[in-house]
C-alpha cells in the first residue's frame, strides 16, 4: 500500500515543545523540537482503511551524543518501550527509525513519549 507522510508540525505535541526551521533538510514546514524533558511527545492521527500491522517510520534529527529513547503508543497502549534514538551526527542530519504495530481500520493515535530528561530527538514526520 502506499506511503501516507504525517507531518509532525501538523500533530499534536507536548507543552513547551515548538515547530522550528533552524535545521536545514526537513520534511514540510518545519520539525518539533519537544520540551528537554521526560513525558514530552509528537502524537500523530492515522487513518487506515483496513485493520493490520504497519510500519511507522519516524523521521528525526539527534545532534547530540545522548541517546533520546521514547516510548511508541498506539491508541493509548504502548507497542514499544525505549526504542533508542541515538545521535543522527548532526541536527541537520535526519534519519528514520522503524517501529512496527498493529493499527486498527480508521483513526489511530500514535504518540512518541521520550523517556529521558532529553526529551524526543526533533522529530520531523511520520510515515505510514
Ligand atoms: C538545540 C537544537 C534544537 C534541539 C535542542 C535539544 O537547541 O538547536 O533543535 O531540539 O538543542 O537539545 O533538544
Amino acid at each position: 500500500a502506499a506511503t501516507t507522510r504525517y507531518e509532525a508540525e501538523l500533530a499534536t505535541y507536548s507543552a513547551g515543545s515548538s515547530v522550528d526551521t533552524n535545521h536545514t533538510g526537513f520534511s514540510g514546514t518545519g520539525f518539533v523540537n519537544t520540551g528537554n524533558a521526560v513525558g514530552s511527545y509528537v502524537q500523530w492521527t492515522v487513518n487506515r482503511s483496513q485493520a493490520g500491522p504497519a510500519t511507522l517510520v519516524f523521521g528525526h534529527a539527534n545532534g547530540t551524543s545522548a541517546i533520546r529513547s521514547v516510548d511508541i503508543t498506539v491508541n493509548g497502549i504502548v507497542v514499544a518501550k525505549g526504542v533508542p534514538y541515538p545521535s543522527t551526527g548532526g541536527w541537520t542530519l535526519w534519519k528514520t527509525r522503524v517501529t512496527t504495530a498493529n493499527l486498527r481500520a480508521g483513526s489511530n493515535t500514535v504518540r512518541a513519549t521520550a523517556t529521558t530528561v532529553d526529551g524526543t530527538a526533533n522529530l520531523d514526520y511520520l510515515d505510514v
